[in-house]
C-alpha cells in the first residue's frame, strides 16, 4: 500500500449509529427529511458546482452511454439530476434507483417535467433487484459514500455490470493540498453545517452535520480506486475536480 493510501473504511458511520442495518435505516431517514429542499441546498452550499461536476460526468461517459442498446443505471439517483442528465444523451435508455421514497418521488416528478421516460427502481444499492451482468454503465453521484458497507456496494456494482461495462463513482473526496484542504475543513465544517441548518430546518440539521462527518471519514481517491481493483474492477482511474473536492472514480469489469 502506498503511503498516500488511507487505511479505508469499511462504510459509512454516523455518529452513535452501529451495525449496518441501523446505518441503512438513519440514512434513510435522513435523506426523507432532506428531500423536499435537497436540490436547493445542493446548488446553494456547492456553489452551483454540483451541476458542473454531473455535467462533467456525463461527458466523461459519452461514447458509453451512446452505444447502441447501452443500458445505464444511476444508483444511489436522489432526486434524479444526475439521471435527467445522462437521460438528455441520446440513444440510452437510463434507469435510476435509490431506496429513499421522497427522493424518488421528486426524481419522477422532475423527470415529467422534462418529459424524460427513465423507469424508478425502489431498492438498497447493496442489494438490488437487478439480474447479474444487466447493466452497460453504472454511476452514483454522492451517494455511495453513505452505504453502510463500501465492500459489498463494489461487489453489487461488479455482479450487476455486463463483463466490459463501467462503473462511475462521482464522490467527495480529499483535497491533496494542506492549505486549501484547511480552507475546505473551516467552510465544509463551520459554515455548511448552518447554512444548511437554516435553510433546511432543525429537523434536518443532523444530515448537514453528517455531510462533512462522512466526508473526512471517506476513503481519499487512491485508497477508493485501490478498494475498486480490490473487488475486480480493471482500467481503474480517477480525475480530482474542483481541487480534489470530488473526485471521478471510472473502472470496468
Ligand atoms: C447525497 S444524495 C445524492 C443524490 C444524487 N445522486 C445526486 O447526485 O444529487 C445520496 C442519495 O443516496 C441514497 N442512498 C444512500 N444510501 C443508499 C443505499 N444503501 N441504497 C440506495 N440509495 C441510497 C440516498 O437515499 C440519497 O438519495
Amino acid at each position: 500500500m502506498s503511503k498516500a493510501v488511507q487505511t479505508a473504511a469499511p462504510g459509512s458511520r454516523p455518529k452513535g449509529v452501529e451495525g449496518e442495518q441501523q446505518v441503512g435505516r438513519w440514512v434513510r431517514r435522513m435523506f426523507d427529511g432532506v428531500a423536499p429542499r435537497y436540490d436547493l441546498l445542493n446548488h446553494v452550499l456547492s456553489g452551483n458546482m454540483d451541476r458542473l461536476w454531473r455535467a462533467r460526468t456525463v461527458r466523461m461517459l459519452a461514447d458509453r452511454i451512446a452505444a447502441p442498446g447501452a443500458v445505464v443505471v444511476d444508483l444511489c439517483c436522489g432526486s434524479g439530476d444526475l439521471m435527467l442528465a445522462l437521460a438528455k444523451r441520446r440513444g440510452a435508455t437510463v434507469f435510476g434507483s435509490d431506496f429513499c421514497h421522497p427522493m424518488l418521488i421528486e426524481a419522477a416528478r422532475k423527470a415529467r417535467a422534462r418529459r424524460a421516460s427513465t423507469p424508478l427502481v425502489e431498492a438498497d444499492a447493496l442489494n438490488l433487484p437487478l439480474a447479474s451482468s444487466s447493466a452497460s454503465v453504472l454511476t452514483v453521484a454522492f451517494g455511495f459514500r453513505n452505504l453502510a458497507n463500501y465492500d459489498k456496494g463494489l461487489r453489487e456494482m461488479y455482479r450487476v455490470l455486463k463483463p466490459g461495462g463501467t462503473v462511475a463513482i462521482l464522490e467527495f473526496s480529499t483535497p491533496p493540498n494542506r492549505a486549501f484542504r484547511a480552507c475546505y475543513d473551516f467552510y465544509s465544517l463551520r459554515v455548511l453545517p448552518r447554512i444548511g441548518a437554516m435553510l433546511s430546518g432543525k429537523d434536518a440539521a443532523d444530515a448537514y452535520r453528517y455531510l462533512p462527518e462522512s466526508v473526512r471519514r471517506f476513503p481519499d481517491a487512491n485508497s477508493l480506486a485501490l478498494l475498486m481493483r480490490e473487488t475486480g474492477f480493471q482500467s481503474v482511474r480517477f480525475r480530482r475536480m474542483t481541487f480534489g473536492v470530488v473526485a471521478l472514480h471510472l473502472g470496468v469489469k
